[in-house]
């Protein structure tokens, strides 16, 4: 196995930049993924890892060797991409020996890849069959395989586990983690699904707009989002974000309540670039009072939706929508006026106009 670093990576069509300037290191033995929103540059950014796309610029290195230049067969890589592209009249069989066959290995050391990666992964008893005799759970792990047999220094994987229905989904997110874990495979994964990269990866890139936001682990990344972009798009339900003023101690909202804050939350929004501040909460941080409650402030009921466990509140607060868990006890309804109460200790306040997270000085 190998690592992988990107420095300075950037792919531009004409003046549209599909990725900006993207610098992350993925460890040898690590699992990273690759996440944001629809047409932020994932795919594109594997694509140039894999060799698939020429760089407009930077350097990409897998296992201290810088492969600008190299084709994708010679980087050493393995793909399983989202339509797995198995060989239809083929068994699964010949569908894993076929990459081996092509690099000409001796009949016996294919068959043993082979029938180590069915073993693998579960799929021994299938090694007969053609592909449309399997299920879509059956065919991802096949596609798996075929990558496995071939032992490459670093897997790429672009949405696999896409074309699955949302219980196999589950179940093959807990394989590929199982497989990650067994061979201790460098592993970068596309996701747009920000719970499959919380659950899976070591570390997670979040991407938009070309450009990357923040690389960490999930939950640094959790904890610590570095602005209202990653807030938001990290979590569910997402981080609520709500814009006020500052006001000596306080926070301000134009609907004419204010909210005190801790010394240290004080310090924070005096980092602020202007009197703009964006209040983050997550939903299991926030108390709901159905009375008014010193510190607390108003809001009013938008939704409920109860789930079992628990039941998820949405409620309008200065015209933002705020996420709350509660018990499944609490009675509330749509249109109910209440009182939420903020945790200072976990709340995060972000600079409205450059939207970055405020640290405390
Ligand atoms: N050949 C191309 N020519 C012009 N623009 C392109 C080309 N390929 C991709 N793009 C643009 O680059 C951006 C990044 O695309 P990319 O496929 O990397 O997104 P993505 O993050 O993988 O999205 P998705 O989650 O929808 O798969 C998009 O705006 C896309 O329209
Ligand atoms: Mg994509």
């Amino acid at each position: 196995m190998a690592g992988v670093i990107l420095e300075h990576v950037m792919k531009n069509y004409g003046s549209m930049y599909a990725v900006n300037d993207v610098s992350f290191t993925v460890n040898d033995g690590e699992f990273v993924a690759l996440v944001g929103p629809s047409g932020c540059g994932k795919t594109t950014t594997l694509n140039l890892i894999a060799g698939l796309l020429p760089m407009s610029g930077g350097d990409i290195s897998i296992g201290n060797r810088v492969v600008n230049d190299l084709d994708p067969k010679d980087r050493d890589i393995a793909m399983v991409f989202q339509n797995y592209a198995l060989y239809p009249n083929k068994s699964v069989y010949k569908n894993l020996a076929f990459p081996l066959q092509m690099r000409k290995l001796p009949k016996a050391e294919i068959d043993r890849k082979v029938q180590d990666a069915a073993k693998l992964l579960d799929i021994t008893h299938l090694l007969e069959r053609k592909p449309r005799e399997l299920s879509g759970g059956q065919q991802q792990r096949v596609a798996l395989g075929r990558a496995l047999v071939r032992d490459p220094a670093v897997f790429l994987m672009d949405e696999p586990l896409s074309n699955l229905d949302a219980k196999l989904r589950v179940q093959m997110r807990s394989e590929i983690k199982r497989f990650h874990q067994d061979l201790n495979a460098t592993i970068v994964y596309v996701t747009h699904d920000q719970l499959e990269a919380v659950t899976m990866a070591d570390k997670m890139a979040v991407m938009n707009g070309g450009f990357l936001q923040q690389y960490d682990t999930p939950a640094n990344v959790f904890a610590h989002p570095v602005n209202t972009f990653v807030a938001s798009f990290v979590g569910s339900p997402a981080m609520s974000l709500i814009p006020l003023e500052v006001s000596g101690n306080a926070l301000r909202s134009p609907e004419g309540w204010e909210l005190q804050l801790s010394p240290a939350n004080v310090r924070k929004a005096a980092g602020s670039t202007t009197k703009d501040i964006v209040l983050g909460a997550r939903h299991s941080t926030l108390k709901l009072h159905k009375s008014v409650v010193p510190g607390s402030v108003p809001g009013k009921v938008y939704t409920v939706e109860p789930t079992g466990d628990v039941t998820f509140a949405q409620v309008f607060i200065n015209g933002a929508v705020v996420n709350i868990s509660l018990d499944p006890s609490v009675i509330i309804a749509p249109d109910e006026m209440v009182w939420i109460e903020f945790d200072q200790d976990r709340m995060h306040l972000f600079d409205g106009a450059t939207t970055m997270a405020l640290q405390a000085a």
